[in-house]
């Protein structure tokens, strides 16, 4: 599939990607930052989804990790990020709807994240999907900085395509 010019696949993370995780980490978020040892054991356990969205020349463009527990309905987006220079492409939109196919196909019914509250562009691509803000999280992302919880309530659906 393609954005633009540039053609992509979206698959299973994997250890290969460990390296190129990290840097699209570090130029991504200056808080909260996955560190590789955090990355490696999100992608070795299986109760993790967590999907990597790659460009024909192996570039890593984006990820996405959905947290769930066996057999529950409640699923959190524990991070979402595509990076700098393919922002604004409608990735975004293409990894989120993955996430939320993933999660809809899992047996989620309740989908909630964590975003911080100046971060429009997050805010607006959730908002577009219908998430709601349920509370306001002061201190979330350290002292003085403020989380907005946002959640959608997914509807059952029949026959899925998979994600
Ligand atoms: C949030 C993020 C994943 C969006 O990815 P993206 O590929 O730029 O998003 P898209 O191009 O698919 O745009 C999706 C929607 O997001 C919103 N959006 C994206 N960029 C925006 C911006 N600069 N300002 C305001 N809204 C924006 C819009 O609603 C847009 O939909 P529209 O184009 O139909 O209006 C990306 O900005 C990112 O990686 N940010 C850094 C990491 C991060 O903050 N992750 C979220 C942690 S909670």
């Amino acid at each position: 599939m393609s954005t633009k010019a540039l053609s992509w696949q979206i698959r299973r993370a994997n250890r290969s990607d460990l390296s190129a995780l990290v840097q699209l980490e570090e130029q991504c978020f200056d808080y909260s930052q996955i560190g590789r040892r955090s990355f490696r054991y999100l992608i070795d356990s299986p109760s993790v989804h967590f999907y990597v969205c790659i460009a024909d020349n192996q570039q890593l463009l984006g990820y996405y990790i959905l947290l769930t527990r066996k057999n529950s309905v409640k699923w959190r987006l524990y991070s979402i990020a595509i990076t700098p220079t393919n922002r604004g492409t409608g990735l975004g939109k293409i990894l989120f709807e993955h996430a939320l196919a993933t999660a809809r196909q899992g047996g989620a019914k309740q989908f909630t994240l964590e975003v911080k509250t100046d971060n429009s562009a997050a805010i607006n691509l959730y908002r577009r999907y219908h998430f709601e803000v349920t509370d306001l999280l002061p201190d979330y992302y350290g002292r003085g900085t403020e989380g907005y919880r946002m959640c959608l309530t997914l509807e059952v659906q029949g026959d899925l395509e998979s994600p």
